[in-house]
């Protein structure tokens, strides 16, 4: 995702450090190359040798230090660098950072940093809720290059609970990731079913399926990178639940794409208490009646300039199913995927994929994770 690219870590002197190496590890394993500029006080908090291997890259946190190549990496560094994160930003380095003062390798570096910036905070919730912290926020967040990105709350280094975590390194690459992608569906409303559906017999029993829903999770998390305002409707829940939200979302939704595995029949009675072991029979029959067909149902109230694109899970007879369903559902596109296909369909973190379109035409692609299979489907979509 990453790869060839260009990181430069701003870590500041908070406790939420002790995260960045973790951060380091993500960014490199996605493939990007990270360089590490530090305040002095952020050494306190992290070794400059972890940052050092992690990175693969000296660490530049003295300016006037002979270690440097030349004295001018604090301008080399942000030529060098697609982007810059500073992570974590204590309520100091914020306020430095919005007044234009540069007395540091971190802060001079930033100084110089004309690229995309994501800031994460770190401090605690009075540092947090200071009018001088409030102020270089609000100063910050307008410049155009930079996301800055709200704190969390929840259990704080001091001892009380509060606004002033930092950010996840999970969410922080999120962001990085969602920084790097064309904002195409910037403005779009995007409806997305996932997983799997249940259909209650009882308070202790369900019918259901193994879809874990990675396919729609991908899907939706590709969507927001590129801008779309995303509703994932994920099970479980029953097949006349997922309908009735999918029906609600995608009144005003410019596109749905339908990746929930969804039962075609539920039990025609669900008991109120559980189903007990009947003692003069081995057997039991249940009776089940078909449930609503969202894509179907969604392909019925679909307006001029909205796209539904299904999917289709089969085990024989692959091409010809899902070309039926695509007609019979009024779908624009479905995703075909086989389960004879090792390495696709369910739980799996990839997947082996047939798009069909409406003109008849077909594309074939190879084995690839659910992530790139994301960016394929979306790349096939065009919405006015
Ligand atoms: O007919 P089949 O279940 O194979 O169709 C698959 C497509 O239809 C998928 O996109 C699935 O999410 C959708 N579907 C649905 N409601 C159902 C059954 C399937 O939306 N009851």
């Amino acid at each position: 995702m990453l790869e060839g690219k260009h990181i430069l870590l701003g870590l500041s002197g908070g406790i939420a450090a002790y995260k960045i190496p973790e951060l380091i590890r993500l960014l490199v394993k996605a493939g990007a190359e990270v360089r590490v500029t530090t305040t002095a006080n952020a050494l306190q908090f992290v070794t400059e040798v972890t940052l050092r291997t992690l990175s693969g890259h000296t660490v530049y946190s003295d300016v006037f230090a002979s270690v440097n190549a030349h004295a001018t990496e604090h301008i080399s560094l942000p030529e060098w660098a697609d982007m810059m994160v500073v992570a974590p930003a204590t309520a100091n380095v914020l306020c430095k950072m919005a007044a234009g003062i540069a007395d540091d390798a971190l802060t001079t570096t930033f100084a110089a940093m004309r690229k995309p910036v994501i800031i994460a905070p770190a401090m605690n919730d009075k540092m947090f809720a200071s009018p001088a912290t409030r102020r270089a926020m609000n100063e910050l967040a307008q410049w155009t290059n930079i996301t800055l990105l709200d704190c969390a709350e929840g259990p704080l280094a001091c001892g009380t609970n509060g606004k002033g975590r930092m950010q996840e390194p999970e969410y922080i690459l999120e962001e990085i990731y969602s920084a790097f992608t064309p904002k195409t569906l910037s403005g779009k409303k995007v409806v997305i079913t996932a997983g799997p559906t249940i259909e209650k017999l009882d308070p202790v029993r369900y019918i259901s399926n193994f879809s874990t829903g990675k396919m729609g999770r991908a899907l939706a998390q590709e969507c927001r990178r590129r801008g779309a305002e995303v509703t994932l409707i994920m099970g479980s829940m029953s097949a006349r639940e997922m309908c009735e939200q999918a029906v609600t979302a995608f009144a005003d939704a410019d596109m749905a794409i339908l990746s929930a595995a969804v039962a075609d029949y539920r039990p025609e009675e669900q008991a109120t208490t559980k189903i007990k072991k009947q003692p003069d029979t081995t057997e039991m029959t249940l009776h089940l009646v078909e449930n609503p067909d969202i894509a179907a149902t969604l392909g019925e109230m679909k307006k001029p300039g909205q796209q539904l694109v299904g999917f289709a899970l089969e085990t024989d007879h692959e091409l010809e199913h899902a070309q039926s369903k695509l007609v019979k559902k009024n779908l624009d596109m479905i995703v075909l995927n086989s389960l004879r296909d090792e390495g696709a369909g369910f739980g799996c973190d990839t997947n082996k994929v047939t798009l069909l379109f409406r003109d008849g035409t077909q594309k074939n692609y190879p084995l690839l994770t659910k992530e790139a299979v994301a960016g394929i489907i979306l790349d096939n979509i065009k919405l006015s």
